[in-house]
Formats: C-alpha cells, structure tokens, sequence
C-alpha cells in the first residue's frame, strides 16, 4: 500500500462532448450536463480548456461550469492577455497553462517555460494573488521544471502524450524510456516542493504506472473517456478509470 500522497485526484476533461456539440452548431451534447455527470460518477475535479479558436470549449459553457460545479474547475488556457482576463473574471480553483498553436490538433508539447521566464512569472502572478491554484504543463525535464519553480508555479502538469503515443505505436522500449524520464521528474518536482499532476492521452492500458508514482496528485483524462462512453457510458467509463487508477496507487 503506497500512502505517500494520499487519494489519487482524477479530474475528467470534457472539451470532447463540446466538439460533439460543436459538430452540429447546436446545443447538444451539453459539456456542463456530462460535467455534472463526471462529478457523480467520482470524478474529483473538472478540466476544461478554452481555446483561443473556441473549437470545443465556448465561454458561456466556463460560465456554466463555474455556476454548476460542487468539484473544482481546472481552466486550461494559453498564457494571452485574453485568456487570463477570463480567468481572472472567473476565479476558478485551478488553472492550468498550456502552449496553444492554432494548427495543432491537441496541445503537442510542454510549455517552454525556461525561455520566457519573465514574461510568465508576470503572467501568472496576478492569478496566483486571486487565489487560483497555478499549474503548467510540461515535458518531463528538469530545466523547465526548475524554471516552473522558479516562476512561483505550485504545480506541474507532466505531459504523458509521448508515453501514451510510443505505446499505441507499440513501440514499447521509447514508451517506457518516457516513463522513466517522467518517473524521475516527478521525484525531482516534488524535491522542489511542487505538486506534480500528469495527463494527455491515457487510456485503461497506460495510466497504471503513471498513477503508480507516489508524488503524482492528479491525472487529468478527457478524450479517451469522453471516446469510451460512447460505448459503455459516461459513469461506468469513469468507473473503470478510477478502479485502474485505485489499483495502481494500491501496488496493483
Ligand atoms: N492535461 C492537459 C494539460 C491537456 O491539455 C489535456 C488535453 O486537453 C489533457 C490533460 C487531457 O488529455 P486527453 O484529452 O488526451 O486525455
């Protein structure tokens, strides 16, 4: 039994039942309604990103989070001036910052903290004095984890999509030299007094180990549940993340 970090937070992102809607203009699938769902179904906290382009998550559905929410909200966003007005409208628990390219399908990479330390130290200060919990999502690299420290972040967000992706690949030895980076930088991290959170791309098959670090807080998975409970449900979707996640932390 691993009690380092007590409980294992998952928090469930949603943007994905906003594409659906999206698809069609309309107002279904409701993100707020699967978001209140999640919530039921155990999920500990709630991710939503908000897209400079508005492709899935819209304004109004952060307004609607933030109203029907009783978990906390954890507001992706890009380090703009627009976005952090919007978070300081708002004053969500958490907030979490991600690069952003406009092509891109997915956030690709880390942030690349290191070289734009000032201009992020500035950025996240006033977030932190409103009282949201910052965290930055990163490549498991000791540079730019000091340098997330050194910014006055309290958290990282590891980006497992490497991981997740060398495995789909079934290219197993590159998956498991990513999980050993981030095994390592988790340890470091923490050294460091940061709390450590991990997310981007895990499945049923890959979260186990990651949620096996004892310094990891907190998984943050969206596409795959919000893919996986087109055939088996929102709830038990959720379920079977939370027994793996459970089983994980218990050594299982
Ligand atoms: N964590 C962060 C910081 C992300 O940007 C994303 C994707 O929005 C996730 C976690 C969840 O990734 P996925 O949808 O692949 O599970």
């Amino acid at each position: 039994m691993n009690n380092f970090a007590g409980k294992l937070r998952l928090g469930v992102n949603i943007d994905h039942v906003a594409t659906v809607r999206n698809a069609r203009g309309g107002a279904y699938p409701d993100p707020v309604r699967a978001a209140k769902l999640a919530e039921e179904a155990g999920a500990d906290g709630i991710t939503a990103h908000l897209r400079e382009d508005r492709r899935h998550i819209t304004d109004p559905d952060i307004e609607g989070l933030m109203d029907a929410l009783n978990v906390p909200l954890n507001f992706e966003m890009a380090a703009t001036d627009e976005m952090q007005a919007i978070a300081l409208r708002h004053k969500p628990h958490a907030v979490c910052i991600v690069p952003e390219k406009r092509e891109e399908k997915t956030t690709e990479g880390g942030l690349e903290v290191a070289r734009e330390e000032n201009r992020l130290a500035h950025f996240i200060a006033p977030l932190r004095d409103a009282g949201c919990r910052v965290s930055i999502f990163i490549a498991a690299d000791a540079k730019q984890i000091e340098a997330a420290h050194r910014i006055g972040a309290q958290v990282i967000e590891l980006h497992t999509g490497a991981y997740c992706d060398f495995h789909a690949e079934g290219r197993f030895d590159e998956s498991l030299a990513e999980l050993e980076k981030m095994r390592e930088m988790s340890a470091f991290a923490h050294s460091l007094g940061l709390e450590v959170h991990a997310g981007h791309g895990l499945t049923y098959e890959t979260v186990k180990p990651v949620a096996a670090f004892p310094e990891v807080m907190e998984l943050n998975i969206g596409h795959f549940l919000i893919g996986e409970a087109i055939f088996r449900g929102l709830t038990p979707a959720i379920s079977e993340m939370r027994r793996l996640m459970d089983e994980a932390r218990d050594g299982g």
